[in-house]
């Protein structure tokens, strides 16, 4: 929730193992979509049919949407930002790939891609999606300055631990929130590994750890 009351998903997978029996499903304002793996996309078609609901994703994402019925999916490309109900939400570079399972077949989902959302105070929020390390964080970090930060620690499939802590140091927020762990054996990574490996690259940085369907308010 925006401080002007806009309610915000990203990657609205509600059928999270770990996710809260009560599941908050809206409605929300804005839906983000990072990348097409079904645990992102997850419960879209379901939480986004109304029109007062705006989807923003890749190109071929919304192409996706749209041919399965959605009304308001709004389109974007990396590097790119789009002004929408008082915010300003920019498309930025992740490294992971992006797919639509169906039964049998793989369609391709566009790149993946990161957010920033720039809030009606100026404050900005970064939300890494699924990614890789890579050096341009420093350049998110530059031209948006991040009063919070979303990165995945998991490992195996995104950023571990270390790589994490790296990112902290290139992308330099005031807050960082890890997500993406925990919910398969294969994440390996863990808010205490990450805590000490943050200590070391990035001291300055806050590291603020949520249980599912925690709140925390900025
Ligand atoms: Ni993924």
């Amino acid at each position: 929730m925006t401080p002007e009351g806009i309610k915000i998903l990203i990657d609205p997978w509600l059928d999270n193992p770990l996710a809260p029996e009560q599941k908050d499903i809206g409605p929300y304002d804005i839906v983000l979509i990072t990348h097409a793996h079904g645990d992102h996309l997850g419960n879209v078609l379901e939480i986004a049919r109304s029109a007062a609901t705006e989807v923003i994703a890749i190109h071929e994402i919304q192409q996706f949407l749209l041919a399965q019925g959605l009304p308001n999916v709004t389109g974007m490309n990396i590097g790119g930002s789009y002004r929408t109900k008082g915010l300003t939400i920019t498309m930025v570079q992740a490294v992971h790939s992006s797919s639509i399972q169906t039964n049998n077949s793989i369609i391709y989902g566009g790149d993946p891609a990161g957010f920033v959302v720039r809030l009606e105070d100026g404050r900005a929020i970064y939300h890494a999606g699924d990614t890789g390390l890579f050096y341009d964080l420093s350049l998110i970090g530059e031209l948006y300055h991040p009063d919070v930060a979303m990165l995945p620690i998991g490992d195996h499939y995104v950023m571990g631990p270390r790589e994490a802590a790296k990112a902290c140091a290139l992308l330099k927020p005031k807050v960082v929130i890890p997500m993406h762990y925990g919910t398969f054996p294969l994440l390996t990574g863990t808010p205490e590994a990450f805590a000490k490996y943050l200590q070391e690259m990035a001291p300055e940085v806050v590291l603020r750890v949520l249980n599912p369907g925690e709140s925390v308010q900025f």
